[in-house]
Formats: structure tokens, sequence, C-alpha cells
């Protein structure tokens, strides 16, 4: 198990997911699940202050995660989960207690039976806290903006760098100040700075620490 947190846009699913390809081992994106969630209850029109009714809706989901996909009932919702409005509201199921501990859940059963790479923000501090190797995978912000603005055109999406910008330094503080499983980098996590990397050099810095060569 190697466990990758970090805020958001610092192409810790990238990373991750060309990791685990490289190591022969399942990725797991464990921000998808917390889309999925808010997808749902955007769609259902589920009160987003209502903990109870959110997490009686995550039981009920038909949710799964087969490699690079999200299905909900059996449709595709990978594009959808990514949009700016799911982005925005995923806070509300990110500060539900309930919900946060039936996606723990669902993680550690994803990670019982293979190896994992899993990315997040609370992967290497509460959900994993054995993993064998830990990563904090930051960037400083404007290059994150830059990364998730660039990803966002790509989609034929409408936002400027400076929204996506102000976007994500609310989601950071937000997910570093909340008081259940906030996100930091665990005390035995490795922090690693993509500032000016590309995809390729942080997937190979990143293999050499969890498969040192001979
Ligand atoms: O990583 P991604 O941007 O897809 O995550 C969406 C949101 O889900 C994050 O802003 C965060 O609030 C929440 N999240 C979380 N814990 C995780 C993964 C994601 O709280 N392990």
């Amino acid at each position: 198990m190697v466990t990758i947190d970090g805020p958001a846009g610092a192409g810790k699913s990238t990373v991750a997911r060309l990791l685990a390809d490289r190591l022969g081992w399942r990725f797991l994106d464990t921000g998808a699940m917390y889309r999925v969630v808010t997808l749902a209850a955007l769609r259902e029109g589920v009160d987003l202050e209502d903990a109870g009714a959110l997490d009686r809706l995550a039981a009920g989901l038909d949710a799964s995660f087969p490699p690079g996909l999200a299905l909900l009932g059996g449709e595709d919702v990978s594009a959808a989960i990514r949009d700016v409005a799911v982005t925005r509201f995923s806070r509300f199921i990110a500060d539900c207690a309930p919900v946060r501990a039936r996606l723990v859940g669902w993680q550690r059963a994803f990670a019982e039976s293979d190896d994992v790479v899993t990315e997040g923000r609370d992967q290497g501090t509460i959900v994993f806290p054995d993993a064998y190797r830990k990563f904090f995978v930051t960037a400083s912000d404007h290059e994150r903006a830059r990364r998730r603005h660039r990803e966002l055109v790509a989609r034929g999406q409408d936002a400027t760098l400076e929204a996506v910008l102000a976007d994500q330094r609310a989601r950071d503080a937000r997910d570093a100040g909340r008081a259940i499983a906030p996100m930091r980098a665990a005390d035995d996590a490795e922090t690693v700075d993509t500032t000016g990397l590309s995809i390729e050099d942080v997937v190979e810095l990143l293999h050499r620490k969890v498969r040192p060569a001979p």
C-alpha cells in the first residue's frame, strides 16, 4: 500500500494512476467517491446540510470504480463528477462524518485483497495508517490552479484562471481546517513538491522511492 495525499490540483490522481500501472498495482481515487456522492445528492435534491439524509443516500448508492472510471447506477459519470458545481459542493460530503465513515469502509474494502496506490486527503493519516510508503504531494498554488484550469478548458468547461485559483484556495483551507480527517501529511509521510516537475518526473521519483534500485 502506497498513500498519496495532498491539496487539490497537485496532480495526485495522474501520478497515483501511473505509479500503480508501473508497479502492477490497483489505483484508488478516493476523491471520486466523494464526488459521486456529491453528484447523486445534487441530482436527487438532497439537503446538503442534512447528515442523516446524506448518509441514507450514500448507503443506497450503486457506485463502482473500475480502473479510470466512476459508475453510478451503471451510468458512466467520470466526466460529470469533475464538473465545477460538483467540485464546489463536495465540501458538504467531505464534512459529513457518517458519510466519511462509510467511504472509509469502501476504501478499506477496495484495498483488502490487492496492493493499491491510493490518493486523497486522509489516506496516510486515517484510512491506511500502516501503509508501506506515504507521500504528501504538493505544488505552488498558482501552478496547481494553472494545471486544473488547463484541464477544465480541455474538457470544454468555461472557467477563468482567477476563479479556479479562488475556488482552490477556499477548498484547500476547508480541507486543511476540517474538524474530522483534515488534510495533512502523516508524521511518517514524505513531502514531495512537484512545482516545475513534469508528471513523468514525479512518477519516476516516487517509483524510485517505492522500489529503490538494488
Ligand atoms: O481529490 P478531489 O479533488 O477529487 O476531491 C474532491 C473533494 O473530496 C476534496 O476537496 C475533499 O474535500 C474531498 N476528499 C476528502 N478526502 C479524500 C478525498 C477527497 O475529503 N480522501
